[in-house]
C-alpha cells in the first residue's frame, strides 16, 4: 500500500508508532558526523516537525544538498521525541530531494531579517515564521468574515471592480483604459474622446463597493461585499495601501445605532475567532514582536466601545493640553494622532465617533437636523486609528439631491443610485472595515505592507 502524505500539522498531533510520509521545506539542519536533525515545515502550522537521519543510512552527497530552503520528501517512522520542544519526530528511512536551495544564493539564511529586507523578497517571505503566521491569520479572518455574515443571513453581493462612478467623491482613482496613451483620440474641442474607449466612457477601479451595496440592501435586505478596492492617494504611511481589501455590509432598516451595534459585534467576533483558532500563530507573534498582543486582543473582546460625537471628541482634544502636530478645531478632519489620543490616552479603549461635520464626509450620509453634521461613524482602534468608516445613509430623495447639487456633482453616472431614493426608499446603514487595518490590529504588525502578501504602494508594484 502506498503511504499517503500527511501535513505537518496533522503529523504533530498523531500518536507515535506508524510509518509516515512528509513533504516540506527545510528550515534548518544541524547535527554531527553521525546524525542530522532537520526541521521541516510545510506551511500548515508555525511548528516544524523534526526529521532525524542516521547518516550511515543515506548518500553523503544527497545529505549535503539538504540545506535551508531545500524541498524534500521523507518516509520514516513517527516516534516519540526525546528532545525538548516536540512530542513526536520522524526517524527517516528514505529521503528524496525535490529541489535544492544553494546556500550561497538563497536569501533566507540567518534568522532575524529586517521587515524592510523581507519586503524586497516578498516572493520568499511566506517561508518565514512571521509571514507564515500572518498569512494563516489573514486566511482565518477572511473565513471568519464570511462565517459571521452567513450565520446572520447576510447575502454576499459581488460588486464591480470597474466603475464609472466615484463612490467617495475623493477623486483618488486609478483610471482603466484601453486607449493608446501615445495617441489619445480627442473630441472636436480637444478633450479625450472616451466614447472611443473600451467601455465607451471614462472608467476607474472602484474605491468602494458601497453604492452598489446599497442597491443590494434595497432588495435583498442585508448584504455584504468583500473584495479589493483601489485608491490612488499618494499616502506613504504604515496604514495606507493603494490596493486593499474592504468588507462592506449594508443593511435595510438599520439606523445609526444598529449600525454601531453590528460594527462592534463584528470586530469582537473576528478578534475572538483569531484567539480561538490561531493560538499558535498568535503566541509566536506575541513572543517575537509584541508582548502585549494577546492581552490587547482579549481586552477588546471584553470591553464596551466608547461612543461619543465628533463635537464631544474635539472638545476633549482641545482641553487635553496635548501638543499635536496638526491643530484641532471644529471642522477639521481628524488625523490619526488625534484618534489615537482619544483611544489610547483618554478612554483607553476602542471609540466610535459619530455625527461628523458634513463637509469632511461623503455626500450620501444622512443629514442631521442641525444642518451642519451627518450621521457618520468611525470606529477608532488602539495603534491603528480609523479601522471602520460608515454611516446611516440619506434616504430622502430631496435631501440627497440638495447635497449632490451643493457639491456640484455630475449625476450622469449616478442615476441608478439616485433611483433607490425614488422607488421604495428606506432607512438604511452600512460601514466599511479595512481588512488590512484589522490584520494590523490582530497580528500586532506595525506596517500595513506586512499583512498583505504583495503590497501595492506609491512607486511600488513588485511581484
Ligand atoms: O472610510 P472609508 O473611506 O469608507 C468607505 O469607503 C465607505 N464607502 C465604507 C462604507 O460605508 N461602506 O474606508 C473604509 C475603511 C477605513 O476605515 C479604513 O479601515 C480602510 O477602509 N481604508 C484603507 N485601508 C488601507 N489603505 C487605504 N488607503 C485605506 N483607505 C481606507
Ligand atoms: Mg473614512
Amino acid at each position: 500500500m502506498t503511504l499517503k502524505r500527511e501535513r505537518v500539522s496533522e503529523l504533530l498531533k498523531k500518536v507515535p508508532g506508524s510509518e509516515v510520509l512528509a513533504k516540506g521545506w527545510v528550515r534548518t539542519k544541524r547535527g554531527n558526523k553521525n546524525i542530522a536533525f532537520i526541521a521541516l515545515n510545510d506551511g500548515s502550522t508555525i511548528n516544524n516537525i523534526q526529521v532525524v537521519c542516521e547518516l550511515k543510512n543515506f548518500d553523503e552527497e544527497m545529505m549535503k544538498s539538504i540545506t535551508t530552503g531545500a524541498c524534500i520528501k521523507v518516509t520514516g517512522d513517527l516516534v516519540e521525541s526525546l528532545g525538548s520542544g516536540q512530542k513526536v519526530e520522524i526517524s527517516a528511512k528514505e529521503i528524496e530531494v525535490y529541489g535544492t536551495a544553494d546556500p550561497e544564493k538563497y536569501p533566507l539564511q540567518k534568522k532575524g531579517h529586517s521587515m524592510e529586507f523581507l519586503r524586497e523578497i516578498a516572493h520568499l517571505r511566506p517561508r518565514t515564521n512571521t509571514f507564515g503566521a500572518v498569512l494563516r491569520i489573514r486566511h482565518a479572518m477572511a473565513f471568519a468574515i464570511h462565517k459571521f455574515f452567513n450565520d446572520k443571513g447576510f447575502c454576499y453581493l459581488h460588486t464591480p471592480l470597474i466603475t464609472a462612478s466615484d463612490a467617495e467623491g475623493a477623486g483618488a482613482m486609478f483610471q482603466v483604459t484601453t486607449l493608446d496613451l501615445q495617441n489619445v483620440p480627442k473630441t472636436e474641442n480637444g478633450e479625450v474622446d472616451y466614447s472611443a474607449d473600451f467601455f465607451g466612457k471614462r472608467t476607474s477601479l472602484t474605491v468602494s463597493g458601497q453604492l452598489e451595496g446599497e442597491l443590494g440592501a434595497m432588495s435583498l435586505g442585508n448584504i455584504y461585499t468583500f473584495g479589493p478596492t483601489f485608491r490612488a492617494e499618494n499616502s506613504n504611511t504604515p496604514r495606507h495601501l493603494a490596493e486593499f481589501w474592504m468588507v462592506e455590509p449594508e443593511m435595510a432598516f438599520y439606523e445609526i445605532e444598529d449600525n454601531m451595534e453590528l460594527a462592534e459585534e463584528f470586530i469582537k467576533y473576528l478578534v475572538k475567532y483569531a484567539l480561538d483558532n490561531c493560538a499558535d500563530d498568535l503566541k509566536f507573534l506575541n513572543d517575537m514582536f509584541d508582548k502585549e498582543l494577546i492581552e490587547r486582543l482579549k481586552g477588546v473582546t471584553e470591553t464596551e466601545f466608547k461612543r461619543l460625537t465628533y463635537t464631544e471628541g474635539i472638545k476633549i482634544l482641545q482641553e487635553s493640553g496635548e501638543k499635536f502636530e496638526y491643530p484641532v478645531y471644529w471642522g477639521v478632519d481628524l488625523q490619526s494622532e488625534h484618534e489615537r489620543y482619544l483611544v489610547e490616552k483618554h478612554f483607553r479603549r476602542p471609540v466610535i465617533l459619530t455625527d461628523y461635520p458634513k463637509d469632511i464626509k461623503a455626500f450620501y450620509m444622512k443629514q442631521n437636523d442641525d444642518g451642519k453634521t451627518v450621521r457618520g461613524m468611525d470606529v477608532l482602534f488602539p495603534k491603528i486609528g480609523e479601522i471602520i468608516g460608515g454611516s446611516e445613509r440619506e434616504a430622502s430623495y430631496e435631501k440627497l439631491m440638495n447635497r449632490i447639487n451643493e457639491l456640484h456633482m455630475d449625476t450622469t453616472n449616478l442615476q441608478w443610485y439616485i433611483d433607490t431614493r425614488r422607488f421604495g426608499t428606506a432607512p438604511h446603514s452600512g460601514f466599511g472595515l479595512g481588512f488590512e487595518r484589522l490584520l494590523l490590529f490582530v497580528t500586532g504588525m506595525s506596517n500595513i505592507r506586512d499583512v498583505i502578501p504583495f503590497p501595492r504602494t506609491p512607486k511600488s508594484a513588485e511581484f
